[in-house]
């Protein structure tokens, strides 16, 4: 199945809108299954026909009124019903602290998790069977965050944090997305939620805390003399390096996630080199410049961006 799709839910938070959707898909398809079948009943039956008279008027019947004035009151209040019941279980208020909070940037999401300082891009891991408080922020336009099987959207607004909660009751990979409009990479600003049994959750979080240790490989040093260099520290992290900056993604364990630029490709060396020839080649509109390394420089780069684990 699409792994955008909202009808294969992966969380009871997820499972209360699909059902939600199903019963209220139920109901309109009824409702207009019968009115569309008595107008087309009644265009049959009673079609005008050559030398009949017309059919007798009635002016104001109390009784009738009622009756379609109470049905539809009736569904709307049913459906009323139904709707607070799913919201109670999809959208509870916050948790006084935020588990994770994420941020979105053109073009790309950054989570921090405030408890243990972990901060990590496009690829969020969360432990399975709890449901975690996000707090959501913008650091420049409206995003929106969208894990489709986990839970429901939610604008990001700069200056306004809003609130979800997501969960997910199997370990698995989920596909995110932005779904608003935010400019030339708003396709490109996907993210993948891994959900992890809450041992192997502990254990990943222990290692994105660890700094990044200094290469031995003469290429990968080259490649960590570079980056300190140029001025990839200006927008970068990298813990344990005197890279600290925050505008770009924190790349202290770049070479441990699946996928790089938001979704764009898988991470392997070869596409990490093709993004630092030219970053707007791969990613038209992209903040990240092209600095016209030469292929030697590509080359340390990469070593030592793949040492990130
Ligand atoms: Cu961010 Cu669309």
């Amino acid at each position: 199945m699409n792994p955008l799709t909202s009808l294969d839910p992966g969380s009871a938070n997820a499972q209360a809108i699909v059902r939600l959707w199903v019963i209220a898909g139920g109901i309109f398809a009824f409702i207009f299954l019968s009115v569309a079948g008595l107008i087309v009943y009644s265009l049959m039956k009673f079609r005008w026909r050559e030398g009949e008279p017309d059919l007798e008027q009635v002016p104001g019947n109390k009784t009738v009124e009622i009756v379609w004035t109470a049905i539809p009151f009736c569904i709307v209040m049913v459906l009323f019903a139904l709707t607070v019941k799913t919201m109670g279980v999809s959208d509870p208020p916050p948790a006084p602290n935020p588990d994770i909070v994420v941020i979105g940037h053109q073009w790309w999401w950054e989570a921090r998790y405030p408890r243990s300082g972990v901060i990590v891009a496009n690829e969020i891991h969360i432990p399975t069977g709890t449901p975690l408080s996000i707090q959501l922020d913008s650091a420049d336009v409206l995003h929106e965050f969208w894990v489709a099987r986990l839970t429901r959207k939610m604008t990001t607004v700069p200056g306004h944090p809003n609130h979800i909660w997501l969960e997910a009751d199997e370990p698995g990979v989920y596909l995110g997305s932005c779904s608003e409009f935010c400019g030339t990479e708003h396709a490109w600003m996907r993210f993948i939620v891994v959900a992890q049994k809450p041992a192997d959750f502990d254990a990943w979080q222990k290692a994105q805390l660890r700094p990044s240790v200094s290469p031995t490989d003469a290429a990968a040093l080259r490649g960590g003399q570079l980056f300190t260099q140029l001025s990839c520290v200006s927008c970068h992290n990298i813990g344990g390096t005197a890279a600290h900056a925050r505008v770009g993604p924190d790349l202290t364990h770049l070479a441990g996630r699946a996928q790089l630029c938001a979704g764009l490709m898988d991470n392997t060396p070869e596409n990490l080199k093709s993004w630092l020839r030219n970053p707007r080649a791969v990613k038209p509109g992209v903040e990240m410049p092209n600095f016209e390394f030469t292929e030697d420089q590509v080359n340390d780069l990469t070593a030592y961006l793949e040492t990130l684990k």
